[in-house]
């Protein structure tokens, strides 16, 4: 066997098992089988680059140079659905169809309302060629290298002929389809079959879809999704490195889906289920026989759909995964009704907005109704006071909730809570439950006390400030205050500010009770034996702690400002003032001009940092940092290569480049003193242009006279 013939023979092997494990859930070699057969494919493809294929298997775990991404336009615009939230509309919408296709019989594909984002793929000859998000409904961003990543989603398809051999291939157009999708049952619960997706029977991925083969150019649009399981997992990993917390998998799908780096994507396990197929030669002229077709090429396509033929079978449906989508692997936010026959849908037609022939119904967020006993504050790091409802626990969407979120003082004075009042409690996209209201059904005259915002910091008896334009009341005692104290020390420590990750926050809380720190300076005199007492076996751990901070000293100036925790000063904003004062004495000295000459900096950060720099405390801090050999200027490496070259420029870069990786290219801009943006406008000095530059970027640098740059021309420029 040639190596050619070899590289093929994986890539469909490999297609196939993924699509075992990932659609049916029913893989069929090992895990470390699977690695062999695709080491054994990067190794050969390593050998072979002219037989590159970006939909080889290999090509899942995503490149992590950076992408960006292009806006095409839909061939046909992903228009959204009408909603409705009770049955009487339900039973309005079943009527207008009945009116619609005057009385002649129909029927109705019942399916669930995924919540992600949605997504458009376009196949050719069984490849996939595009993927597109939805965007305004007529352009959406090209975001193919990023789903290629999807395990879910077929990079090549399966050709029924391989592993249905005397199917009778048929293409599109004939309304031959007769497959009754529903095995037994009589419209009850059973019927809906399995509440999760995973258990599903793995039988009917090729039912009803006899001897269809793919179109040779299609559509399919569907729902990108972060099952449950990857999102609390990403957001326990997100929370150990303080980054924030993603409220919703909707969100966490839609931030990952939008990453640049499609490395990033294939580690964030997102999943997807396809639910509409659109072309010219479609299979059959039933939407729900469609979708098993597509289920047969393999799509994973939800096994709940069901087909429905009276208003009574659609009301089961709703009725059934209202209670039962809770134990579904992903979000779902209603069930979607569609007309099932394609040519009752031209029939129906559309409105200016959405088609006549589907609605979404959406769930009621859960509630539940429990008693307040008490509202307590917490204190966050930046000081900030976060009112927080202490109740009765109640169950609410599967777990046990008793205490929820207030928000702030405002959204508490409109509820106007009263101590044992009956609250609402909603469990909705969020995390967090929330009260949504007071229980009137409820309310006597002998209430208890109303509940008033606290005027004085409940850790450290200070007196509470409002900033101009801000909701939360703050303590403004950030030296003297426990969580602040501690959240600033957690902060100084955080990966991307002086990286000490041995130091966890149950760590800084034990140093910080112990009496060990006060401030992060404090780090600094750390010694093994404070740290591990008599106890010989934390030894080994403790001198690495003290290791890692001593390691700290290094860390370049700019991440030190940044780790400073000063109010505004964000990781760019620590990069431009560094790269301005370059030290920070020059930066201590600063006055609210020197730091308004500055492009990005305005008044809110100057002051800020100036605020900062008056107060004594942080100023003994900023000698005994010095002291300690922690980096409080430029090293005179990057000072060499710093220079105003760029001063004033606005910088678009774009396409694929040679002698440079992109974050490289933007580093050094940054270097000269210029500014990158994602953008190109009427304020961009160039364009700087690798191999295949996007033509949308292309056309519009054209139309606005911006000029475009090639590598080596910008490396003479900054030599
Ligand atoms: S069909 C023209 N089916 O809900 C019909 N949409 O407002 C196109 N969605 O943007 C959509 N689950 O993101 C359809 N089973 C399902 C769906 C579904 C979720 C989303 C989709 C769409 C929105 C409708």
């Amino acid at each position: 066997m040639t190596d050619q013939q070899r590289i093929q023979q994986l890539r469909t092997e490999l297609h196939r098992h993924n699509h075992n494990y990932y659609v049916l859930n029913s893989p069929t070699i090992s895990d470390q089988e699977f690695d062999a057969l695709l080491r054994e494919l990067q190794d050969l493809e390593a050998h072979h680059p002219e037989l590159f294929d970006p939909n080889s298997p290999t090509q899942r775990v995503g490149s992590d140079l950076s992408n960006e991404f292009e806006s095409v336009e839909h061939q046909y615009p992903m228009l959204s659905l009408a909603n409705t939230y009770n049955r009487e509309e339900v039973q309005q919408f079943y009527e207008r169809v009945q009116e619609g296709l005057a009385g002649e019989p129909f029927e109705i594909c019942c399916e669930l309302k995924f919540d992600g984002l949605s997504i458009s793929l376009i196949y050719e000859d069984g490849r996939l060629q595009r993927a597109v998000t939805r965007g305004d409904g007529v352009r959406g961003d090209d975001v193919t290298a990023n789903i290629r990543t999807i395990r879910s989603i077929p990079l090549q398809l399966e050709t029924p002929t391989e592993s249905s051999p005397d199917a009778s291939h048929k293409r599109g157009g004939e309304n031959t389809y007769a497959l009754s999708p529903q095995k037994g049952g009589d419209g009850q619960f059973d019927l809906f079959g399995f509440a999760d997706e995973s258990q599903s029977p793995q039988s009917p991925s090729h039912e009803g879809s006899l001897g269809s083969l793919p179109p040779s150019k299609f559509e399919i649009r569907g729902e990108v999704l972060m099952p449950w399981t990857s999102f609390e997992a990403l957001n326990r990993e997100r929370e150990a490195e303080e980054e924030p917390l993603f409220a919703n998998p909707r969100n966490a799908a839609s931030g990952t889906l939008k990453s640049k780096q499609p490395s990033v994507v294939a580690k964030r396990k997102l999943d997807a289920y396809l639910y509409y197929l659109l072309g010219e030669q479609l299979p059959a002229d039933g939407h729900y026989e469609n979708m098993l077709a597509a289920r047969s090429w393999g799509f994973k396509v939800s096994q709940h759909m069901r087909k429905a033929s009276t208003l009574d079978e659609v009301f089961a449906f709703i009725d059934y995964w209202d209670v039962e989508r809770k134990n579904l692997p992903v979000a779902t936010d209603g069930v979607v009704l569609k007309v099932n026959s394609l040519r009752q849908q031209q029939r129906l037609g559309m409105t200016a907005k959405s088609p006549r022939w589907a609605i979404a119904y959406k769930f009621q967020a859960e509630q539940a109704s429990t008693i307040l006993h008490e509202v307590t504050y917490q204190v966050g790091r930046t000081g900030a006071v976060t009112p927080v409802a202490n109740m009765e626990p109640v169950q609410l969407s599967g777990t046990m909730v008793k205490r929820a979120t207030l928000h702030n003082a405002d959204f508490m004075a409109q509820l106007d809570l009263h101590i044992g009042d009956h609250v609402l409690v909603e469990k909705g996209g969020e995390i967090i439950p929330k009260i949504v209201s007071v229980d009137e059904a409820f309310i006597t005259d002998h209430r208890g006390p109303k509940v008033e915002f606290i005027t004085r910091c409940p850790e450290c008896g200070a007196e509470l400030v409002r900033y101009e334009g801000e909701a939360a009341w703050y303590c403004p005692n950030d030296t003297g205050c426990p969580p602040q104290i501690k959240g600033r020390i957690e902060h100084f420590v955080s990966r991307r500010a002086m990286n000490i990750d041995t130091l966890g926050p149950e760590t800084i809380d034990d140093f910080y009770a112990r009496g060990l720190i006060h401030n992060y300076a404090d780090l600094y005199e750390l010694q093994v034996d404070q740290l591990s007492g008599a106890n010989d076996s934390r030894i080994r751990s403790a001198r690495k702690t003290i290791q890692a901070i001593a390691d700290s000293r290094q860390v370049p100036f700019e991440r030190v400002l940044f780790a400073l925790g000063i109010r505004f000063v964000g990781e760019n904003v620590a990069k431009t003032l560094a790269r301005s004062f370059k030290s920070i004495d020059t930066l201590a000295q600063a006055s609210l001009d020197d730091f308004l000459q500055i492009n990005s900096i305005g008044a809110a950060i100057a002051e800020s940092v100036i605020e900062w720099f008056r107060n004594d405390e942080n100023q003994a801090i900023v000698q005994r940092l010095r002291g300690y050999g922690v980096q409080l200027q430029l090293s005179e490496e990057s000072l060499a290569q710093q220079s105003d070259r760029l001063a004033g420029h606005t910088i678009v870069i774009s396409g694929v480049f040679q002698q440079h990786s992109r974050d490289e290219y933007k580093a050094l801009i940054e270097q000269h003193g210029g500014k990158n943006t994602g953008s190109i406008s009427a304020k961009t000095t160039f364009v700087l242009a690798g191999d295949n530059m996007g033509p949308a970027k292309l056309e519009k640098a054209q139309k606005l006279g911006v000029p475009i740059v090639s590598e080596e021309e910008f490396l003479q420029m900054i030599k």
